[in-house]
């Protein structure tokens, strides 16, 4: 191949790779579901916005990053489907959710990570992944390595923290 078509293949493949780990603005969900966060960038971020999940089970008060996390000074939501599932063994059922608030120095929310079951079974890709906020996004997309690595180790089904229902 010419040196110039390989640098025209390599550009497309880098423009291809960078499109892809900000995945879509919108996966057509349902924004009205209360208990279940839109996938995708813009439809994520205009419903977690909104509040909803504050009405979920909610950590009274933030917390410094927990041992082996990859996140900062946090609060951590869980939806009903989570919440009741606490006390089971093997995967979570479809429709398991959390939102976490990763605050800033002066307590401000400084970005949103949140992962949802989306399919029944074991790993990584059953889980949609997202993290980021308006100026930047982390991670959009099911499986996502960013997120899936480090939560592979968490004691069952890529879930770390369960806050109970109170
Ligand atoms: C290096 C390890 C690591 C990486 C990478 C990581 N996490 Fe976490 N995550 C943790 C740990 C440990 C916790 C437990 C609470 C804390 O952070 O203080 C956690 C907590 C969470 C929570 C709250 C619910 C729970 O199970 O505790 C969500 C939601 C979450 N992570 C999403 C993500 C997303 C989305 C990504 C990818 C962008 C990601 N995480 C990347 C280690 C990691």
């Amino acid at each position: 191949m010419r040196p110039l078509g390989l640098l025209r293949l390599l550009c497309l493949l880098c423009l291809t790779a960078a499109g892809c780990s900000d995945g879509p603005d919108s996966y057509g969900d349902d924004p009205a579901d209360l208990q279940l966060p839109p996938r995708g960038t813009a439809d994520f971020l205009a419903w977690v916005e909104e509040g909803h999940y504050l009405a979920w089970s909610c950590e009274a008060e933030a917390h410094p990053p927990r041992p082996r996390s990859g996140h900062g000074r946090n609060r951590i939501c869980s939806n009903d489907a989570l919440a009741a599932a606490a006390t089971g063994e093997g995967p979570y059922p479809v429709g398991a959710a959390a939102v976490k608030e990763v605050l800033d120095d002066a307590g401000g929310i400084r970005l949103y990570a949140v992962y949802r079951k989306v399919e029944a079974g074991d790993g990584g890709d059953s889980w949609y992944w997202f993290e980021g906020s308006r100026d930047r996004v982390v991670a959009n997309g099911e499986g996502d390595g960013t997120c899936t690595g480090c939560h592979a180790s968490a004691p069952r089904d890529f879930v770390f923290t369960v806050v109970p229902a109170s």
